[in-house]
This record gives structure tokens, sequence and C-alpha cells, in this order.
């Protein structure tokens, strides 16, 4: 069943990773794909491969919003993706005391403002027909706090918030334009290989991130490519506002819980 069939999808970061997950996904669900990305090559590449169409976007950037405007003035799908950890160059610090205020806004300015100009884009391009939906990526970071990635977790939560506030104001003018997050705990993609790093220890830092993940494992980027799939799709049609984990069950308890 192809459930996007004819749709116009956005999606954000797309030249790798989960974008490119759900850009494939959508593609198979019968959807057009515009696949952006700030990294040309790679996006190309991926478009390419796919037999989608791509356009560089740096999605902290108002001109190449506006020129994605222009190319794709009306959209059914739009799904804000890129997202950054604020580890892209090695280790930093980010923990609440010793972050700098450059390191601190470098990482809102992709995930959040990036995040805000992508639903402002989209509410923007379907508005004309009063429908569409609206996918923000967050994490399951922007639930609870992360003492040594408060930068991440900071932006994250805010996306969460701002869905919300996208979702009630589509609602309150008469708009069936949906917009909800998906809070995805640890996803293997190359946003990971800075942490891993190679060598006889990767295996052992692999287990290490997910030994308190119930399931015990990493998630895969077509688990969440599943659910994006879903909100794009009518049959979530009274979804609106919501958030969805997908995490392996790692918040679904705490330490402190008996047993
Ligand atoms: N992988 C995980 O475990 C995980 C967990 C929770 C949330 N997420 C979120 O999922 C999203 C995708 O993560 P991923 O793991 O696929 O990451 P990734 O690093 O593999 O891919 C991110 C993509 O975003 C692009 N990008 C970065 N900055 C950009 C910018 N300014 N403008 C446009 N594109 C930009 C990169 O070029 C890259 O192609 C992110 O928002 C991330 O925070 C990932």
């Amino acid at each position: 069943m192809q459930r996007l069939k004819g749709q116009l999808c956005v999606v954000t970061g797309a030249a790798r990773g989960i974008g490119r997950a759900i850009a494939a996904r959508f593609l198979e669900e019968g959807a057009h794909v515009i696949l952006t990305d700030k990294d040309e090559a790679t996006g190309r590449q991926t478009a390419r491969e796919m037999d989608a169409r791509f356009i560089r976007l740096d999605v902290r950037d108002e001109a190449d919003w506006s020129q994605l405007a222009d190319a794709a003035p009306a959209i059914d799908v739009m799904v804000n993706n890129a997202g950054v950890t604020g580890f892209e160059g090695g280790p930093v610090a980010h923990d609440p005391l010793h972050a700098t205020l450059a390191d601190w806004r470098a990482v809102h300015a992709v995930n959040l403002d990036g995040t805000f100009l992508g639903c402002r884009y989209a509410i923007g391009a379907m508005r004309g027909r009063g429908i569409g939906s609206i996918i923000n990526i967050s994490s399951r970071s922007g639930l609870v706090g992360i003492p040594l990635a408060a930068a991440y977790a900071s932006s994250k939560a805010a996306i969460r918030n701002h869905s919300k506030s996208v979702a009630l104001y589509c609602a309150q003018q008469g708009w069936r334009i949906r917009c909800n997050s998906i809070h995805p705990a640890a996803i293997l993609t190359p946003m990971w290989e800075p942490m891993l790093g190679e060598g006889p220890e990767r295996a052992a830092r692999m287990a290490a991130l997910v030994a308190d993940t119930p399931l015990r494992r990493f998630g895969t980027v077509e688990e969440v490519a599943a659910i994006a799939a879903l909100l794009a799709a009518d049959e979530s049609a009274y979804i609106t506002g919501a958030e969805f984990s997908i995490d392996g069950g790692l918040l679904a308890g705490s330490a402190a819980s008996p047993g």
C-alpha cells in the first residue's frame, strides 16, 4: 500500500542517517521527495541513488529557506530532521558549567532555529490547501536532562514544545495542518561515530551506550522512518501536538523504580 502517493515531502538533513532513511521510506510510499542538506556532495549523491530531487539547504540560513519556498511553494509533508550534537568535531565541554556561549548557540542555531524556520516555511507551504503534516525530529534528550550534552538536550526540549505550539496554532486557524515530534534514543547513524571511535574498544563503547536500554540494542533508522511514515499519512489525521518515543523502553521506567 502506498500511503503517500503523489504527496510532495521535504526532508532536511537527508544526506545520511535518519533523514536519508525517512526520504527512502517516503519514496517507497509513493511520495515525491525533496532531499535537502547543507552537505551538498553527499546530499546529491544520496538523491541520485534514490532517483529523487536534492536542494542544498542549511537550516540556519533564512535565505536558503526563501530559495526552497520559491522552488517548492506548496508541499504536503515536512520533516525537520537536520540536527547536531555539538560533538561533530570531537569532544567539547557541553556541561552547564563549562560550555561556552558560542558552542551553546551553535547547537541551538541548527536544532532549534532550524526547526523554527522549517515549521514557518512548512506552514506557509501548506496553508493554501489547509492540510499537511509537519514532523519534527527531537530526541529522548528532549525529555530528560543530559548533563554532558546540555545544549543538545535544551534544543531538543524546545523542539518538543515548539511542535505543540505549531500544532495548536494551525488548529486554531482551522487548518488540518498537524505537527508532531519524534523522540529517538540511540539510533545507529554516523552521528555516533565521533563518540564510538574505532579500534578494539568500539564494541565495548557500543554495549555501554545501550546497557541501560531495556531492549539492549541500538535502534535502526528504518524503525524511525516507519513512525515518520505513519505521522505523514492520513491514517494519523487525528494526531497532532503529540510526541512519540522510540527508545527501546528507555523512558518507560527509572532507576528508582522497584524491581
Ligand atoms: N542517531 C541518534 O541516535 C539520534 C537520537 C535522537 C535524535 N536524533 C536526531 O535525529 C536527527 C538525525 O540524526 P542522525 O543520527 O541521522 O545524524 P547524522 O549526523 O547522521 O545526520 C545529520 C544530517 O544533518 C545534516 N546537517 C547538519 N547540520 C545541518 C544544517 N545546518 N543544515 C542542514 N543540514 C544539516 C548533516 O549534513 C547530516 O547529513 C537529528 O536531529 C538528531 O538530533 C538522532
